[in-house]
């Protein structure tokens, strides 16, 4: 087996590493117009090769995956992995007014396209794509991290701070032993980027609640929710999500609220904030390798 890490999985190099992966070589470079060149420095005749890269919110970091998964392909790989740990784009799943269209889906044909014999993806955003994708598409979860580390104190109540994704907070509900309840929010985005928290069903009163997402950016969604569920007499509050986009603001926003911790993995790089423990997915690889 031979695994390579394009540009955007380059932060996973050490923690890879320390798993027991060895990282594959190979030389980038750039010519005088700007055109990206690519060189493996491994044999990967006869041998399965996993590639590891997200698509980030710049669609150029699309471009070395696919450009290495193609070289692995030319250079006699027996079978390609391509592992996305962030899908970024997911959100644009499906036009959400006239005019727009669906990127998300036109990103998973792209990657369909270049036709990897698995395609890895982590807690993706969007059930369309899951739906549309499957069974080209395996999918892990950092639910189960998350659950571990919160296995010695773990919450009372379960928060889905969106009633379309309570899923989710079932599914991270069954991976805790102590059957935490259950409780949501209805949110509404009045515009892009803005979200409000109108109403919290469920009792947190006094109880140590945990809300989990699949991803953070702006931060609204969950400032929004751990406000609610404060205001709503909660005793210790914490927050999780797979994914830490943290754009703009996020990180001041959220370090403002009433929460104790934000848990958050490493599909996305992060950077050390106060009150931010960072998960690490490097484990995940080792499943990914025993997939049959
Ligand atoms: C909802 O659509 C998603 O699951 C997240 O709640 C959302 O994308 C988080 O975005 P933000 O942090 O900007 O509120």
């Amino acid at each position: 087996m031979k695994l390579f890490l394009a540009d955007s999985a380059k932060h996973l190099k050490q923690n890879l590493k320390k798993v027991g992966c060895e990282i594959g070589k190979y030389d980038s470079y750039v010519f005088a117009d700007g055109e990206r060149g690519y060189r493996l420095r491994e044999n990967v005749r006869g041998k399965s090769v996993v590639i590891i890269g997200s698509i980030l919110p710049n669609p150029e970091s699309l471009f070395p995956t696919m450009a290495l998964h193609r070289l692995a392909v030319e250079n006699g790989a027996r079978e390609t992995t391509l592992v996305i740990p962030y899908l970024g784009y997911a959100r644009q799943d499906r036009p959400a007014r006239p005019g727009e269209g669906s990127i998300g889906i036109m990103v998973m044909e792209w990657l369909q396209r270049i036709n990897p014999s698995k395609l890895i993806l982590f807690d993706v955003h969007s059930d369309l794509i899951r739906k549309t994708f499957r069974p080209f598409v395996t999918e892990l979860s950092a639910l189960p991290l998350i659950a571990d580390a919160l296995a010695k104190h773990p919450p009372h109540v379960i928060v889905s701070p969106d009633a379309g994704f309570i899923s989710r907070a079932q599914k991270f509900q069954k991976l805790l032993k102590t059957k935490p309840s259950l409780a949501m929010i209805d949110k509404v985005r009045p515009k892009p980027n803005v979200a409000i928290a109108k109403q919290l069903h469920g009792d947190v009163r006094g109880k140590d609640v945990l809300i989990v997402d699949d991803m953070i950016d702006t931060g609204r969604t969950l400032s929004q929710a751990a406000k609610l569920v404060s205001q709503n007499g909660a005793h210790n509050i914490r927050l999780a999500a797979t994914h830490g986009i943290f754009s703009g603001e996020a990180r001041n926003r959220l370090a403002r609220l009433p929460v104790k911790e934000i848990l958050i993995t490493n599909t996305l790089p992060q950077i050390r904030s106060p009150k931010i423990r960072i998960l690490d997915i490097s484990p995940l690889a080792l499943d990914v390798l025993a997939l049959p």
